[in-house]
């Protein structure tokens, strides 16, 4: 088969999905408020697979694999209510719970969690189209996230157990809740982005509403007897349906306290503005972004291209982390753009569960229309797509395209493609890179390929002034979950990392009192006969 027939029959018929990745249709009915997992019976949203299902006589349709509540803003609201009660202003027992028995409770769910890994990771590939070695390790690292941030945990712990003594007065300082907490997670990471902000937002003693991406809802489901069996009633309470209908509502009571939303700015806006009280709402937020490369001129261009072509079209390229533009000297150019492109061609293209492969069908449904209108535009303004097919769409399926010269003006090069397109740049004057750079609406993080110290460092300075990240001979990526992940401008608000993320979501609060005689009595009396959770001088091991 050539490569036109191999896109064009890239669908398997029925028979040819392997017997272990068969998915069958999932009526999701089941949500989880107040403890308790409820059945809906009123209408249901229908999941549509990135994956299609070839027909005999020819072409694929989409394949429906389930559907899931089509909540409305009363149900939303219960969920937000048993939140707001689970928290009781502070003194619910989430809340007051000491530090070790919060952890045994989310130790108990990740016990739990681990024995679904099989069924969240088939639903990874099959709602969003993520290869099976990358929704396996988008499992993992959830899992490993979760005992990190409990060793984090324990750190600040024993940080905060002791008292301070500071110009005559008595102290000990901790971090507390901030309250209840909306969690939205993204699409691409419908199971770890989501988890990155629930989990230490739970740990930290907040209760929470969490409301799944728009794709990815069904690889929940399998997780919501664990989070039933592992929290106390109105802890975890889950919200399904279009974000209008169920999460207006919720921003507009003004009992969220904390959001934490990973998705576009122009949402984030919308929720934002919804709140009465913006300035009483914390945000957590993960937005957009159009991290660039800089391929120098003594960049070893194999590396280079390598690093560059993962960094690119990764999960095809739906990563807030991916490199979205590439900049590269005039004089290296033909020599990269040459390499990336046939690196590019032998990207193998197919089903998330065949073996090797990198490049499927992408989720949102206008995806593949949307990024074939941007290549057209960058044709009309003078750029080539110079890959074999680059850009061919089929159904749902948009062959990876490398675009070249990416030209000013256009969408490819300044608007945030989330898909498997790569816009390459050629630079004489160093200055366009880093005037790019600090004219982008983001900024998150940026690549730079070289090998001389000097020219490195003299742009490295600029640029962690305006990227949170200035990776080295490197794609840009979130990992390792210690390190800081953040951005400027429109990419980020907040930090996440195991350790930053306990801190987003907690606030530093003290018990203070001048000291005299009567305090430190009060104060030794409490400690000794341990009568609260936050005055103790307990140590976690
Ligand atoms: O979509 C944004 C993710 O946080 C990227 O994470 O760099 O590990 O793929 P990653």
């Amino acid at each position: 088969m050539n490569l036109t027939e191999r896109i064009s029959n890239i669908f398997p018929l029925q028979e040819n999905v392997p017997e272990r990745f068969r998915q069958s249709r999932i009526e999701q009915t089941e949500y989880l408020v107040d403890g308790k997992i409820h059945s809906w019976d009123g209408p249901g949203i229908e999941v549509v697979s990135p994956v299609r299902i070839a027909a005999a006589d020819g072409g694929a349709s989409p394949c429906t694999i389930g559907s899931f509540p089509s909540m409305t803003a009363q149900q939303a609201m219960e969920a937000l209510h048993a939140a707001v009660k689970a928290y009781d202003a502070g003194r619910g027992p989430w809340p007051t719970m000491g530090v070790e028995k919060r952890i045994e409770h989310l130790l108990n769910f990740a016990r739990a969690m681990k024995e679904k890994r099989e069924e969240v990771v088939q639903l990874l590939m099959w709602e969003i189209g993520k290869n099976l070695p990358d929704s396996e390790k988008e499992f993992d690292r959830t899992v490993d996230y979760i005992i990190d941030t409990v060793e984090a945990l324990k750190e600040m712990d024993r940080d905060g157990s002791r008292f301070f003594r500071e110009q005559g007065v008595t102290a000990q300082i901790r971090r507390a809740p901030l309250g209840v907490t909306l969690c939205m997670g993204p699409y691409n990471y419908p199971l770890n982005e989501t988890f990155a902000t629930l989990v230490p937002a739970l740990i930290m003693g907040n209760t929470v509403v969490f409301k799944p991406a728009k794709h990815g809802v069904l690889l929940l489901r399998p997780l919501l007897e664990a989070f039933a069996g592992a929290f106390p009633p109105g802890v975890v309470n889950t919200v399904y349906g279009e974000g209008a209908a169920v999460i207006g509502p919720v921003m507009e009571s003004g009992l969220v306290d904390c959001l934490a939303f990973i998705g576009s700015s122009h949402v984030a806006d919308l929720l934002k503005q919804s709140h009465p009280k913006p300035h009483r709402l914390r945000c957590v937020l993960g937005l957009g972004a159009k991290n660039p490369a800089v391929i120098l001129p003594g960049a070893d261009l194999d590396l280079a291209v390598a690093e560059c072509v993962t960094g690119a079209f990764s999960f095809n390229g739906q990563r807030c982390t991916a490199i979205k533009i590439i900049f590269v000297h005039e004089s290296v150019a033909e020599r990269f753009v040459d390499g990336f492109a046939r690196a590019v061609e032998g990207l193998k293209f197919g089903m998330p569960w065949e073996d090797g492969v990198k490049v499927t069908p992408l989720p949102v449904p206008d995806k593949p229309a949307m990024l074939a209108k941007w290549v057209e535009e960058a044709k009309k303004a003078g750029s080539a797509v110079v890959n074999e097919m680059g850009g061919r769409v089929n159904g749902s399926y948009f062959h990876p395209a490398v675009v070249y010269p990416a030209v000013k003006g256009t969408a490819l090069y300044s608007r945030e493609q989330f898909g498997p397109v790569a816009p390459i740049a050629v630079y004489k004057d160093i200055s366009k890179p880093i005037r790019y750079i600090e004219h982008s609406a983001y900024g998150q993080q940026a690549a730079l390929f070289g090998s001389d110290p000097k020219t490195m460092a003299s742009l490295i300075d600029p640029l962690v002034n305006q990227v949170c990240r200035v990776n080295i001979n490197s794609q840009c990526q979130r990992g390792p979950d210690a390190f800081p992940f953040t951005g400027r401008k429109g990419s980020a608000e907040g930090t996440l990392s195991v350790s930053d993320a306990l801190r987003v979501f907690s606030i530093r609060t003290m018990v203070a009192g001048k000291d005299t005689e009567m305090n430190q009595e009060i104060f030794s009396n409490i400690v000794r006969g341990r009568h609260s959770s936050f005055l103790n001088t307990d140590y976690l091991f």
